[in-house]
């Protein structure tokens, strides 16, 4: 049932109100104008009340107030479906005489969201790129207002230089580019590499924000345009800081021209499966297992001021209750196998299969497997909490709704 379809005929009085205000929409429209004739219509329902039910969808709101409205929808991709894509893409650079990466950038597929509107991106906030590189593809050295990221899906081979900083991908790495740091990608290994590409970049284009500088004019003599030189070698960023608790004191942590940007560049993904291994034993969380958060080392606060990164360990057999955030969250199954109930609605997933658990649905992820599922998540609840406005309710055991955050 619609909002729309609640609401009961208006008296005649209001009726009549209302036609001679729509008269004056005639006149006002070619001025860009419209005059009110409906109250607002959110398409949400209160948080409070818990009216989403069992899936947290609420109806989309109809009329003019509404007319524009649109709802992340969840969404599974599963890697049997999109990765033929990205060999053929990868075929057509080695067929043709010119490679694809000449004059579109990037060899990379972009995910959409059907409940988008066709739009690039697979939440209001995220876009999503899946990009395959043949050997000695290069993408130039860039600078962007996005903060972006790296997962890479591959076993071996590629490497992402951020300012100076050579990252080596090996499959499980999360290389991090914050905004206002200088990047570029190549492949110098013997075969293809594949990795997902994540910004920020709906949220900065609908603050009319984003930019993008391809015009790298090097180093230190302004020859160097294509690729940055090497000042710093593979690790760089985990020997600085990847000994916990533990903060270098000779260093400026400032890197790039961001405010406070993350300088933790590049996550191993050896380090991240070992880091929550050392974990598994722990009780962990009802709602999430055993979960870590990539935060800046220097302030402690998430990566991104608008984008929360975290890892995720579900023991064989483990069945997380059911959770729901004013957040919206993309994930991707790094390893095993299981499902995730979203909105009411059950997703199987193995691995390389990503997932869109949008805004206010109730999800859960369930290890169906015999081995560990690694699910990597990023969600904007890092800004949602930035203004105020993140929440977040789980289910207990016997069904009653808790408050997590409120
Ligand atoms: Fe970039």
């Amino acid at each position: 049932m619609s909002v729309a379809t609640q609401v009961k005929d208006p008296p005649a009085s209001i009726q009549k109100a209302r036609q001679l205000l729509e008269q004056l929409n005639q006149d006002a429209a070619s001025h860009n104008i419209w005059v009110r004739t409906q109250m607002n219509a959110p398409a949400q329902l209160p948080w409070f009340t818990n009216t989403g039910g069992d899936t947290g969808i609420a109806p989309m709101a109809s009329g003019r107030v509404a007319a524009n409205q649109m709802k992340t929808a969840a969404y599974r991709w599963k890697w049997k479906e999109y990765s033929p894509f990205l060999n053929r893409i990868a075929g057509i650079a080695s067929a043709a005489e010119v490679s694809p990466i000449e004059f579109t950038d990037r060899q990379s597929i972009l995910l959409t969201n059907p409940g988008l509107g066709g739009r690039l991106q697979v939440t209001n906030t995220i876009r999503c790129a899946i990009s395959i590189y043949n050997p000695g593809d290069v993408a130039p050295a860039h600078i962007h207002s996005p903060n972006a990221s790296r997962t890479i899906l591959s076993d071996k081979g590629g490497y992402t230089n951020v300012e100076g900083e050579r990252c080596e991908a090996s499959r499980g790495d999360i290389i991090l580019t914050p905004n206002g740091t200088w990047h570029d990608h190549a492949n110098d290994a013997s075969s293809p590499v594949v990795w997902i590409d994540m910004l920020d970049w709906p949220l900065m284009e609908f603050l009319d924000c984003a930019w993008v500088d391809q015009e790298y004019t090097g180093a230190s003599d302004g020859t160097n345009e294509k690729s940055q030189p090497t000042i710093y070698a593979d690790g760089h960023s985990a020997r600085l800081y990847g000994n916990g608790g533990l903060k270098p004191t000779f260093i400026n942590h400032q890197r790039g021209w961001g405010n406070d940007p993350t300088p933790m560049f590049h996550y191993k993904g050896a380090d991240l499966l070992a880091s929550l291994d050392k974990l598994r034993k722990e009780k962990g969380d009802a709602y999430e297992g055993i979960q870590m958060q990539l935060v800046n080392p220097v302030t402690g606060k998430p990566v991104y001021s608008t984008l929360d990164y975290n890892v995720q360990l579900l023991r064989p057999g483990e069945e997380p209750r059911f959770k729901r955030e004013t957040s919206a969250t993309f994930i991707v199954v790094m390893g095993g196998s299981g499902y995730s109930e979203i909105g009411g609605k059950r997703y199987d997933w193995e691995e390389n299969d990503i997932l869109v658990v949008p805004n206010f649905q109730w999800r859960r992820h369930v290890n169906t497997g015999k081995s560990d599922a690694i699910l990597y998540t990023v969600s904007d609840a890092a800004l949602l909490r930035n203004i105020g406005q993140y929440r977040a309710q789980g289910k207990t055991a016997d069904g009653k709704i808790e408050q997590i955050v409120s």
